[in-house]
């Protein structure tokens, strides 16, 4: 394979490599040296495993391991198959030093991260993401977890990674809609911090849209880039990181409500973004053509724009569920227009009813 990409996430003393190139499965010199122990347990789901599972197991020869195939989807990253990766830890008589490596999109990386950082109070992963989305987001920050009924991602813990193995080839078997999925998330990073990349997305959006290899490794490399840096600087989201969440309040509450696995995660993030950037220009932050352009460059990368009617008072019950709030009062990220987000506090739920009706 050619030489990857390496990025690097960088935490004052602690610091890990994202490597991004086709063929990345198959160089296990490379991401073997990311473990550490002797026992290696790989976790990943029933659609994932068929198509790249043998290839990592080929670079475990040596360690004592084993894999755990979990049934595929949003609806089950859950406790009850995170107890599953413990039993599976426990019958491989995974020790302290023992490593998870996460073979999956974003449900698995989340699952598999947060059942590494419970058993023996943490131990090692390493993310292996096989999806756009997990590739420039879910993988990289060491935010991990699950979702309860009432909310997503209500259960979890921040837990670091050891390296990232973006293996971008295996995106060739993602379909459409996932892959769409996957760019809401590169969309987000132009427009919450930087205007020239929302143009760059602009100008090259059908090179992305046909999944063109160049283009796609550049979205993929300035993404990872965008949030090495930002969870750099704030690693455990006391303020820049929650920028992040532009538009996925919203999201998160169309997806409870609409029920997980209904729209796909990237899908909900992009109308969120709409309704987060309507928002913002009724209460006069930022402008309408701003607003417009990001709608249209959403809808140009074949992502939703428009929110599926849903009960109005369900997703403000969801919205108060979300973790950023503070004090009962609703926090939200909203937008001065491309390239420029922030953190509001104490955000009026009459005014968000208002874009929600
Ligand atoms: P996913 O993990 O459900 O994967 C999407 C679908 O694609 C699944 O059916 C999966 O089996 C399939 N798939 C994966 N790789 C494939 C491949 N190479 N070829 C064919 N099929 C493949 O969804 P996702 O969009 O990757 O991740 C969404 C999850 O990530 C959500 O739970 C969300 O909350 C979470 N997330 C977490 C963070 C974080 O910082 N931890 C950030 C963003 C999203
Ligand atoms: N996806 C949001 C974050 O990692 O902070």
């Amino acid at each position: 394979m050619n030489t990857p990409r390496t990025l690097e996430v960088a935490l004052g003393e602690r610091r890990y490599p994202i490597w991004i190139g086709a063929g990345l499965l198959d160089d296990a010199a490379r991401w073997r040296a990311a473990i550490r122990g002797r026992h290696v347990l790989v976790v990943s789901n029933s659609t994932v495993a068929p198509l790249y599972l043998a290839r990592v197991e080929a670079g475990l020869e040596g360690f004592k391991h084993a894999a755990l195939v979990l049934p595929d989807g949003e609806t089950h990253k859950t406790l009850a198959e995170t107890g599953n990766v413990f039993a599976a830890l426990a019958q491989l008589g995974a020790s302290r030093d023992a490593t998870i490596l996460a073979l999956g999109g974003g449900v698995v990386g989340d699952l598999a991260g947060f059942a590494a950082a419970c058993w023996m109070r943490g131990i090692d992963f390493v993310q292996m993401p096989t999806t756009l989305l997990a590739m420039v987001d879910s993988s990289v920050g060491g935010k991990t977890g699950v979702n309860l009924p009432e909310g997503k991602n209500l259960v979890g813990a921040f837990h670091q990674p050891r390296a990232v193995v973006a293996d971008t080839a295996t995106l060739a078997t993602l379909p459409v809609r996932e892959y769409r999925a996957g760019l809401a998330e590169v969309v987000k990073y132009g427009a919450i911090a930087d205007a020239p990349f929302f143009a760059w997305l602009e100008a090259h959006a059908d090179a992305l849209a046909a999944r063109e290899p160049d283009a796609l490794a550049a979205a993929i490399e300035t993404s990872c880039a965008s949030k090495a840096a930002i969870v750099a600087r704030d690693e455990h989201e006391h303020g820049e990181r929650a920028l992040l969440n532009f538009g996925h309040t919203f999201g998160h509450a169309l997806e409870t409500v609409g029920g997980y696995g209904t729209l796909l995660h990237g899908e909900a993030v992009a109308i969120g973004m709409v309704l987060a950037a309507t928002l913002s220009a009724r209460l006069g932050l930022a402008s309408d053509a701003d607003g417009e352009r990001l709608a249209a460059l959403l809808a140009r990368l074949g992502l939703p724009t428009q929110a599926p009617r849903l009960d109005a008072s369900r997703q403000l019950a969801a919205m108060r569920l979300d973790k950023k709030n503070l004090g009962g009062r609703l926090r939200l990220i909203l937008w001065r227009g491309i390239g420029r987000a922030e953190i509001a506090d104490g955000v009026e739920e009459s005014a968000v009813a208002s874009v929600l009706a």
